[in-house]
C-alpha cells in the first residue's frame, strides 16, 4: 500500500519555506534529474574514454545513420538509433615528436599537446574532411566512410596535410568552418602565438584566400561561432557565406563594450583583387548583432557574448530564420538570452551606410559620400551588375572595401528584443538547436537549449498575437551529463526524433519528447502544451499530424483543458481522499505537490458540518511550501477537510482531499500508556518526537475512521506479540502496548520526494479558478 502518499509527518526541518505564491512563468514545467532520465530510459550515454575529452566536433550523417564525433586524439562513429550500440573509434593522436615540441614550447603536455579535432566536414560521397590541432601543429586528413551505410567503412587516410588556416593551433581558440563544393571556409587563427586571425578559404582548385592580415578593422581578436552558406537569389553566382563570431570592439567604436557579436559576409565566388587585395577577400563586410533588453532607466542590458547560432531553414532557402544564443560579458551580472533575426533585416544593414572614420582620432560615423560602383559587398554576377570576377573590380572599389569592412548600423533582433532571457539562475546558455513541430493548431518552433551546467531546457515559443509577442513556455529541464559540465555540441535529428549532446565528459542522446511523463490524464497532457504530445483518448503520446488522428486532443496555443478534455468536466468524486491524524500541539505536514513545477498549490479548508471551503491564509502557524502545507502546533479547530488543488495556466485541478483529525493530547495519553508520564509537553522531548513520528505514520491508514479504531487494531495485533517495548524503552507488564518499528525519517522523506515525481493523479473536476487565485 502506498502509505507514503498523503502521509502525515512530523517535520524536523526537512521542508524549505515555500515560494508557493510567486508566479512561476520561467520555471520549467518538468524537471528531470540525471538519475531520473536514466531510470526512465530517456537518456543514453557514452561516458567517454579515460584518455580523451572535448567531445564537441559533431557531424550528423543521416544518410548512413551515424553521428561522427571528433574529440581529443579520437574520432568516433555512433549509431544514431542508440549511441551505446557498438560504436567505432579511431585513435588519432599527435606524433610523439610534435608532442615533445609542444612541451618544449612551454605548453601544457596533458591539456594542450594532444590532437583536438576541430574540423569535421563532409567532403564528397565517400569521404569526410577532418582536421585537428595536432599538438600546436594543425593537421588534416580524409576520413573514409564508404558510399552507403552497408559499406561499413570507417578509416582514416594515411596521407596527412598541413592544417594551417583550417584548424587553430591552440585548442582553446574558438574556430568555425564549412566545407562546400570542395572548398573549406574557416574562421581561425593561423599561427602558433594565436595572433594572426583570419577567415580563410582553402582546398579546391583556387589559390587560398584570406582576410587582410593584422588589420584590426577587419577582425579584432575574433572568436568564431559558425559558418553558413545562404543564397542571395536564385542565381548561384550570388551565393554568400555568412560567419557568426564575436570580437573586441574596433578602436574608436564607442559601444562601451569590450566584446561585440558580429555577422560577417563574403561572396562565394570572391577570387580576391587584381592589383591590391590580391588573394584577399574583396567582398567581406561585417555588422554588429544586437541582443539587448531595454532597462528601466534607459540603460539597456546587452548580451554580447555570442555562444551559438542555429539556422532554421524554411521553404525559401534564401530566408532562414536565425536563432542566436548570447550571454553577458559581465562577471557580476550573469545572464543569457536568445534572439531571433531574419535575413531581410541583415541584408538591409549590409545595404545601409558603411562605418567610416577620417583618421585614428576620429569616431566612426555613417559614410555620407559617394559609394563607388559596383557597391562593395556585391557579388560578381549577372543579377546585380555586369562584372564577371572580383579581379575585374575597379581600384576605387577595392580601396573603399579595404577601408570600410564594417557597417554602421547594427542588426536588431525580430521584435527588437530577445525571445527569451534568463538572469536569476546559476547556469548560462551554451548551445541551441531548434525543431519545427507540426501541431494540431499550427507550427511551433521548439528550442533545445544546452547550458554550462550539463542541462537542457526544452522551450516552446507561442505567439500570442504576432511574432512580436511571444509567450515562452519552458516544458522541461533535463540533466543529461553525470556532472555539471558545459554542453559544447548539439545536433538534432528529425528523422530519429533524437537529440545528441557533447561535452568534455562524453556524448549523450535523448528523445525529443517524453509525452508519458506529463501524466495519465487528458488535462495534464493538455496543460503541458508540448507540441510533440497529444491526448489520444487513453494516454499522452506522440502527436502525428495525419488526417486519420483527428480525435487527438491538443491545444498548444491556449493549453485549455476545458475545450479539449470536455468529457471530464463536472465529473467530480474521483479525487483521492485520505484520512490523516495529528496530535494537538504538535506540528503536522500535509503533503501535496503538483507534478508540474509551473502549477501553484491552492489550499482550501472545509470545517466539519460546513459546506463552505475557505482559502487557507498564511500566518504564523501555517506555512505553505512547494511540497505541502505545514501546520505548527495543531489546534482542535484545525480539524476538517483540506482540499489541495493545482492552479496552472488559469485552471484548477483538484489533486487531493485530506481529512484531518486532531487528536487531543490528553486523550492520546489515556489510550496509550507511557505517554502521560512524558509529562505535559507531549512530543516535546526528542525521544518522544521520534516515537510520535512512527506512531503517526502507522496511523496513516485510509480505511481507518478513528484513533480508537486504529488503537483497537494495534492492540489486537499487539496481544499476539511477545516482546514488548514502550516508547521510552522500558518493558511494562500491563496495559495495551505497541511494538514500534523505527523507520528512518530521512530515508522516508527521500522516498516521499522520489515518489512524488512518479505519481499520477487522476484529474476529473475542472473548473475556472475563483478570482482570488
Ligand atoms: C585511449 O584508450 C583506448 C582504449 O580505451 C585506446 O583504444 C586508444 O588507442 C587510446 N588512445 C590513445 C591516443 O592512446
Ligand atoms: C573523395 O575524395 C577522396 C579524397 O580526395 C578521393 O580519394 C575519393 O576518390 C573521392 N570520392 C569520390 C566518390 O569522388
Ligand atoms: C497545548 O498548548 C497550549 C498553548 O501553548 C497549552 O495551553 C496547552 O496546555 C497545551 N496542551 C497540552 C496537552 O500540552
Amino acid at each position: 500500500m502506498d502509505y507514503l502518499f498523503g502521509i502525515l509527518v512530523l517535520l524536523c526541518g526537512a521542508v524549505q519555506p515555500g515560494r508557493g505564491d510567486e508566479p512561476k512563468h520561467n520555471v520549467p514545467r518538468l524537471k528531470l534529474s540525471y538519475k531520473e532520465m536514466l531510470e526512465t530510459s530517456n537518456l543514453v550515454t557514452f561516458n567517454g574514454l579515460a584518455n580523451s575529452s572535448s567531445y564537441d566536433a559533431f557531424l550528423l550523417d543521416e544518410e548512413r545513420g551515424r553521428l561522427l564525433v571528433g574529440a581529443e586524439d579520437h574520432i568516433f562513429s555512433f549509431d544514431l538509433v542508440n549511441i551505446n550500440r557498438d560504436h567505432k573509434q579511431i585513435a588519432w593522436p599527435a606524433t610523439p615528436s610534435k608532442r615533445d615540441e609542444c612541451k618544449w614550447a612551454g605548453k601544457d603536455l596533458g591539456k594542450e599537446c594532444s590532437n583536438f579535432i576541430r574540423v569535421l566536414q563532409p567532403y564528397n560521397q565517400t569521404h569526410m574532411y577532418i582536421c585537428g590541432t595536432g599538438a600546436f601543429h594543425p593537421i588534416c586528413s580524409f576520413l573514409e566512410m564508404g558510399k552507403r551505410a552497408e559499406d561499413n567503412i570507417f578509416r582514416l587516410a594515411s596521407h596527412f596535410e598541413n592544417g594551417r588556416g583550417k584548424s587553430p593551433y591552440d585548442p582553446k581558440m574558438l574556430s568555425a568552418s564549412l566545407l562546400i563544393d570542395g572548398e573549406l571556409y574557416s574562421g581561425t587563427s593561423a599561427d602558433f602565438m594565436g595572433r594572426d586571425f583570419a577567415i580563410f578559404r582553402t582546398l579546391g582548385d583556387h589559390h587560398p584566400i584570406r582576410t587582410e592580415q593584422h588589420d584590426s578593422r577587419w577582425l579584432n581578436d575574433p572568436r568564431f561561432i559558425s559558418v553558413h552558406l545562404i543564397p542571395e537569389s536564385d542565381n548561384p553566382e550570388d551565393d554568400k557565406i555568412f560567419l557568426f563570431f564575436k570580437e573586441n570592439a574596433m578602436d574608436g567604436e564607442h559601444t562601451g563594450k569590450a566584446t561585440i557579436a558580429r555577422i560577417g559576409q563574403l561572396c562565394k565566388n570572391d577570387m580576391g583583387g587584381h592589383r591590391s587585395l590580391v588573394n584577399k577577400w574583396t567582398t567581406f563586410l561585417k555588422a554588429r548583432l544586437m541582443c539587448s533588453v531595454p532597462g528601466v532607466n534607459g540603460i539597456d542590458t546587452h548580451f554580447d557574448e555570442l555562444q551559438d547560432v542555429f539556422l532554421m531553414s524554411s521553404k525559401d532557402p534564401k530566408n532562414p530564420l536565425i536563432y542566436a544564443v548570447f550571454t553577458t560579458s559581465s562577471n557580476i551580472f550573469k545572464g543569457s538570452a536568445v534572439c531571433m533575426y531574419n535575413m531581410a533585416d541583415i541584408r538591409r544593414v549590409f545595404l545601409g551606410p558603411y562605418a567610416h572614420r577620417d583618421g585614428p582620432n576620429y569616431q566612426w560615423v555613417p559614410f555620407q559620400g559617394r559609394v563607388p560602383y559596383p557597391r562593395p559587398g556585391t557579388c560578381p554576377s549577372k543579377t546585380f551588375g555586369g562584372f564577371d570576377s572580383t579581379k575585374d573590380l575597379p581600384d576605387d572599389v577595392i580601396t573603399f572595401a579595404r577601408g570600410h569592412p564594417a557597417m554602421y548600423n547594427p542588426v536588431h533582433p525580430i521584435g527588437g528584443r530577445p525571445i527569451m532571457v534568463r538572469t536569476d539562475v546559476d547556469y548560462q546558455f551554451s548551445q541551441l538547436v531548434v525543431d519545427r513541430v507540426e501541431a494540431e493548431d499550427g507550427q511551433y518552433d521548439v528550442m533545445f537549449i544546452g547550458t554550462d551546467m550539463g542541462t537542457v531546457l526544452k522551450v516552446v515559443t507561442i505567439p500570442r498575437e504576432s511574432w512580436h509577442d511571444l509567450e515562452e513556455v519552458v516544458l522541461e529541464e533535463m540533466t543529461v551529463f553525470r556532472e555539471p559540465t558545459p554542453i559544447t555540441a548539439m545536433e538534432l535529428s528529425t528523422k530519429q526524433q533524437q537529440l545528441y549532446l557533447g561535452s568534455g565528459l562524453g556524448v549523450s542522446q535523448m528523445s525529443l519528447h517524453r509525452c508519458e511523463v506529463y501524466g495519465k490524464a487528458c488535462a495534464e497532457c493538455c496543460l503541458a502544451r508540448d507540441p510533440y504530445c497529444a491526448w489520444d483518448g487513453s494516454e499522452c503520446s506522440r502527436y502525428f499530424p495525419t488526417a486519420k488522428r483527428r480525435t487527438r486532443r491538443q491545444d498548444i496555443r491556449n493549453g485549455d483543458p476545458l475545450s479539449q478534455c470536455s468529457d471530464l468536466q463536472h465529473h467530480g468524486g474521483s479525487v483521492e481522499d485520505r484520512s490523516v491524524y495529528g496530535v494537538e500541539n504538535s506540528s503536522m505536514f500535509l503533503e501535496c505537490s503538483p507534478k508540474s513545477q509551473r502549477a501553484l498549490i491552492y489550499w482550501q479548508l472545509q470545517k466539519p458540518n460546513d459546506d463552505r471551503k475557505l482559502e487557507i491564509k498564511r500566518d504564523d502557524r501555517v506555512l505553505r511550501t512547494d511540497q505541502g502545507l505545514l501546520i505548527r502546533s495543531l489546534a482542535q479547530s484545525d480539524t476538517g477537510i483540506y482540499h489541495c488543488q493545482a492552479v496552472e495556466h488559469g485552471f484548477i485541478q483538484p489533486l487531493l482531499r485530506l481529512n484531518l483529525q486532531v487528536i487531543p493530547a490528553q486523550r492520546l495519553g489515556d489510550i496509550l500508556p507511557g505517554l502521560s508520564s512524558a509529562g505535559g509537553g507531549v512530543g516535546h522531548s526528542p525521544k518522544h518526537r521520534l516515537w510520535y513520528r512512527d506512531f503517526l505514520s502507522l496511523l496513516d491508514h485510509p480505511d481507518l475512521n478513528s484513533v480508537e479504531e486504529f488503537c483497537d487494531r494495534v492492540w489486537k495485533k499487539e496481544r499476539k506479540q511477545k516482546r514488548v517495548k514502550t516508547p521510552n524503552g522500558n518493558s511494562q507488564g500491563h496495559g495495551p502496548r505497541l511494538e514500534l518499528q523505527h523507520s528512518q525519517p530521512a530515508a522516508k522523506w527521500r522516498r516521499m520526494q522520489e515518489n512524488k515525481k512518479g505519481r499520477n493523479r487522476r484529474t476529473h473536476e475542472l473548473q475556472r479558478p475563483p478570482r482570488s487565485v
